[in-house]
């Protein structure tokens, strides 16, 4: 890779998806890890294989399907048990990395290692070396670097590059640092480390105080040449820096920064948005690069400026980063044909029996509202996308509510693997709190609603609502989202689809041991 080529390392699936409520199921993670790679990431973060038998395999089946086209990596500490277990999975992968990590902060070394400097040093060396087993590409993380005495740090990764790491990553694990003083972090690195040129210096930012955009820019400018960043930002706490943010920001401000990616920058809002649907973690409207308003121009002087000519108010075109906006598309006499080459353009492979069963979705959408746009045929695609893995359907449900009535919910499902047709009813604050108890009843799981969030998908007042759930079950979170013109239909799909993501969690024991999350 030339100097003036930023490596994107992306770590949705391992950093991302430790975030809670944002575990996904080994097929969901091929699918993030399928579109990791027609987007053009350079190097996957896959998981961290030691934290549980579901890591190891997904990291494993990852590394066997994509190892050809991206560069697959996985996560350990600095310990034997880890090293082995990653190499173990990422052996069938062409391009593979081992991604080693050691915290290097006096409050780490202290109160969470219990270690000195010495050991540090000594126990970083030993497992860079033990990794070279398994890959000449090797990276090691000073965890916790951006607190790290400058000294110590340039001691660190002077004997990790002597082991063999290839790649030293700098964290800001806390999200502490601000764009100068992480800048000065790495040029300090750059200036003062004697063998730095022989391996690659990455950035790898938290987003506590909002800066890990600016922060990874920064390191840019003071000589890193790999970002490590997540879709969306997604994250424990306030997320790792987004890579659309990053990507764009070096691909608009080219004039100064002077390099650029290999990301195809189209398909930055359908991974965007397949993120948000596998995790149920809505995108802000406001959000840059691929919020829903990210190219609106409400404002009437705004919108005289565009009219003359664009580039007044836009410093992006929508299309560079496949952009889908309520582009008014079909009517309910536009016809398969129509429909299908829509679908298409929106960039989705659908089966026939399924293109079908959308399109009689679209007649009926279009009989009660009177403009569909793209957004609407996104939600309703992708109401069906993961639905195989569901255990329960709602086939139908009925509620009462008012001002004067106990509101009360019935309804009728299915479970997979049985004919039978499940009946219950409850009764509730509303109609919603009503139907998600039936709903509770029926799969057998207690929750606790911790997050409910409704929105329209585009204009008008016969728009799709869009619902977003987050439960707790046992002390685990998880997320679901539905669509429908509907809100209660809207909020009883968005809750089920989270039961559903329970009862699989339940069904397979997949807990990720917190004991080995970094
Ligand atoms: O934030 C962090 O320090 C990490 C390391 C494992 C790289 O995620
Ligand atoms: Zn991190």
């Amino acid at each position: 890779m030339s100097g003036d080529t930023i490596t994107i390392f992306d770590t949705t699936l391992r950093d991302g998806e430790q975030s809670p409520g944002c575990s996904m199921t080994t097929d969901e993670k091929m699918e993030v890890a399928k579109a990791l790679v027609e987007l053009g990431v350079d190097v996957i973060e896959a998981g961290f294989p030691i934290a549980s038998p579901d890591d190891f395999k997904a990291v494993q089946k990852i590394a066997r399907e994509y190892g050809s086209q991206a560069t697959i990596c996985g996560l350990s500490r600095c310990r034997a048990e880890d090293i082995d277990r990653a190499g173990e999975a990422l052996k069938d992968a062409e391009k593979r990395r081992m991604h080693v990590f050691l915290a290097t902060s006096a409050i780490h070394r202290e109160h969470k290692l219990k270690m000195g400097k010495d050991e540090i040093v000594q126990r970083a060396v030993e497992m860079v070396e033990r990794a070279k087993g398994f890959t000449d590409d090797v990276e090691f993380s000073p965890e916790d670097a951006a607190r790290t005495e400058l000294d110590f740090l340039c001691e660190v990764t002077e004997k990790a590059i002597a082991a063999g790491a290839t790649t030293v990553n700098i964290p800001d694990t806390v999200g502490y640092s601000t764009p100068s003083h992480f800048f000065n972090i790495i040029r300090h690195l750059k200036e003062n480390v004697p063998n730095i040129e022989q391996a690659v210096i990455s950035t790898h930012c938290h987003n506590d105080l909002g800066l890990a955009v600016a922060n990874s820019l920064s390191a840019i400018e003071a000589g890193a040449r790999q970002v490590e960043c997540t879709i969306n930002g997604l994250g424990e706490r306030a997320g790792n820096a987004a890579l659309e943010e990053i990507v764009m920001a070096i691909q608009t401000r080219k004039d100064h920064y002077k390099v650029g990616t290999n990301i195809n920058t189209k398909k930055l809002f359908s991974t965007s948005r397949l993120i948000s649907r596998i995790t149920g973690m809505l995108v802000q409207r406001n959000k840059a690069i691929v919020g829903q308003n990210a190219f609106a121009h409400e404002a009437g002087i705004h919108q005289h400026g565009m009219l003359q000519n664009r580039s007044t108010y836009e410093i992006m075109r929508p299309d560079d980063v496949g952009y889908v906006g309520t582009n008014l598309v079909l009517g309910k006499h536009s016809g398969r044909h129509a429909f299908k080459d829509r679908v298409k353009h929106l960039g989705y492979e659908l089966d026939d029996s399924l293109v079908q069963e959308v399109f009689d979705e679209f007649i009926a959408l279009a009989d009660k509202k009177k403009d569909v746009y793209d957004s609407d045929i996104i939600a309703l695609i992708e109401g069906h996308v993961g639905e195989s893995q569901d255990q329960w359907s709602l086939d139908r449900f009925h509620t009462v509510a008012g001002t004067d009535v106990l509101p009360t919910a019935t309804l009728e499902m299915r479970r997979e693997d049985s004919e039978e047709v499940f009946q219950d009813a409850a009764t509730g604050d509303g109609p919603v709190d009503a139907i998600f108890r039936a709903l509770e009843r029926v799969v057998g799981i207690e929750a606790r609603l911790t997050d409910y969030q409704v929105r329209s998908i585009s204009s008008g007042k016969d728009a799709q609502g869009e619902v977003m759930v987050e439960i707790n079950v046992n002390d685990q979170v998880f997320h679901g989202k539905g669509v429908s013109t509907d809100i209660v239909a809207a909020s009883a799909r968005a809750y089920l689809k989270a039961l559903n993501r329970a009862a699989v969690e339940g069904a397979s024991g997949s807990e990720g041991s917190t004991e080995a999350t970094p």
